[in-house]
C-alpha cells in the first residue's frame, strides 16, 4: 500500500494501445463501481515504446465504448519507477511477465509481478489476454470479455488480501 493509502495497480502490454489501457478501464470501472474510488490507483504502461503519448487503438475505443468504458489513457513505457510506485503490475501474457521480471532489480519487485490469465475463470480454454493488434473484430470483444473477466476477480482477490475497505 501506498503512502496515499492506496493500492496501485499497473496494467502492462506489448504497445499499451490494446489490451492494458483496455484493463485500466475495466478496473477502474469496476473500482468506482463498488465505491473503492479513494482506495486505488490504476494505471497501464507497455512494454515497448513505439506508441509513445498514443491514444489507444481506435478498434479497442470503438469496441470498449458500448460496455461503456471510454479509453482517453496516452500510451506510455514501462519505467524501473514502477517496480516502487506500484503494489502490483499485472501482465497480459507470459512473455510481458518474462519481460517484466527480467525488469525487475530485486525479488521484491519480481513479486509484484502477476498474470492475467491466472484470474480469468469464465474461459477455461485460455491461460492469457492475446494480442489483439493483428485480428479482427472478434479479437477485441475476446479481449473485454477476458478482461471484464479477470478484472472482477482480481479485484476480489486484493480486496481481499489487503484488507481494502470503503
Ligand atoms: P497491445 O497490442 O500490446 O495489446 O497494446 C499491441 C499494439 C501494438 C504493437 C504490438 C501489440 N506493436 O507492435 O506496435
Amino acid at each position: 500500500m501506498s503512502e496515499t493509502g492506496k493500492y496501485n495497480v499497473l496494467f502492462i502490454c506489448l504497445g499499451n494501445i490494446c489490451r492494458s489501457p483496455a484493463a485500466q478501464a475495466v478496473m477502474q470501472a469496476m473500482v468506482d463501481e463498488r465505491g473503492l474510488t479513494d482506495r486505488f490507483y490504476i494505471d497501464s504502461a507497455g512494454i515497448g515504446g513505439w506508441h509513445i503519448g498514443d491514444l489507444p487503438d481506435k478498434r479497442m475505443r470503438v469496441h470498449a465504448r458500448p460496455r461503456g468504458y471510454e479509453l482517453t489513457h496516452r500510451a506510455r513505457k514501462v519505467r524501473s519507477a514502477d517496480f516502487e510506485d506500484f503494489d502490483l503490475i499485472v501482465g497480459m501474457d507470459a512473455s510481458n511477465v518474462d519481460d517484466l521480471c527480467n525488469l525487475a532489480m530485486t525479488l521484491e519487485q519480481q513479486d509484484k509481478v502477476v498474470m492475467m490469465g491466472d484470474y480469468i475463470r469464465r474461459y477455461p480454454n485460455y491461460d492469457h489476454v492475446p494480442d489483439p493488434y493483428y485480428e479482427g473484430s472478434e479479437g477485441f470483444e475476446l479481449v473485454l470479455d477476458l478482461l471484464e473477466d479477470a478484472c472482477d476477480n482480481l479485484l476480489d482477490r486484493i480486496i481481499e488480501q489487503n484488507n481494502i475497505v470503503k
